[in-house]
């Protein structure tokens, strides 16, 4: 069970820290569903204490899960998210050159070889020079396969990523929340 309060404050900062988000960034959530991550990392980008302008930008396909992400930001007086229904869309339709981290946590494997290029070229283009594209690919080869993952390796994965203009900076194995729920993974962390 998930503790809401100590993952908002406590767990998902740290993690947060690890991969190497900064206080004050702006960041792209894409595919957030109801904000187990577009939450704690709009609290976390004001410095945890509103002290610091720091903005998320959560993208979802899902109106029903919004609207619940939306209840969860009242409940936690969470006022800097902006909210995207996008339709299934794959591009992230702010300005180039305009956000720090792109930040998408087990949606890939949704997503074809060409669809999850077009999404690294959107979150290259969208990225400031040096901002950072931050990922936990799941359900590959060797974790849980599914969808259009199953047959791909870790390798492969970061292989195709670098290809759209990142480079690796670092690889951070640790605790996450994956359906409500804990789970080992690892979240790489790109740089454009
Ligand atoms: C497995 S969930 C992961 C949710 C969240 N990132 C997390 O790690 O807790 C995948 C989410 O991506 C969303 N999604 C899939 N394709 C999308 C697209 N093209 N645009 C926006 N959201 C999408 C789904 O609706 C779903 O909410």
């Amino acid at each position: 069970m998930v503790n809401w309060k100590n993952w908002f404050y406590k767990e998902a900062p740290e993690i947060f820290k690890e991969i190497g988000i900064e206080f004050g960034s702006s960041v792209v959530d894409f595919g957030a569903r109801e904000g187990d991550y577009a939450l704690p990392l709009a609290i976390y980008v004001t410095g945890n204490d509103k002290k610091v302008d720091g903005q998320v930008i959560a993208i979802e396909k899902e109106r029903k899960q919004i609207r619940k992400m939306k209840k969860r930001a009242k409940k936690y007086d969470i006022d800097n998210i902006k909210f995207i229904s996008n339709r299934a869309s794959l591009q992230i339709g702010l300005k180039s050159e305009s956000i720090d981290v792109v930040f998408i946590f087990d949606v890939l494997h949704y997503f074809d070889d060409e669809e999850r290029a077009i999404l690294y070229r959107e979150a290259h283009r969208v990225l400031k020079k040096c901002g950072k594209f931050i990922t936990y690919p799941h359900h590959y080869k060797d974790d849980h396969p599914l969808w259009h993952f199953s047959e791909l390796s870790l390798d492969d994965i970061i292989e195709e990523i670098k290809i759209c203009g990142f480079d690796l900076i670092k690889k951070t194995n640790t605790k996450l929340i994956h359906d409500h729920d804990w789970l080992k993974g690892k979240i790489l962390t790109f740089k454009k």
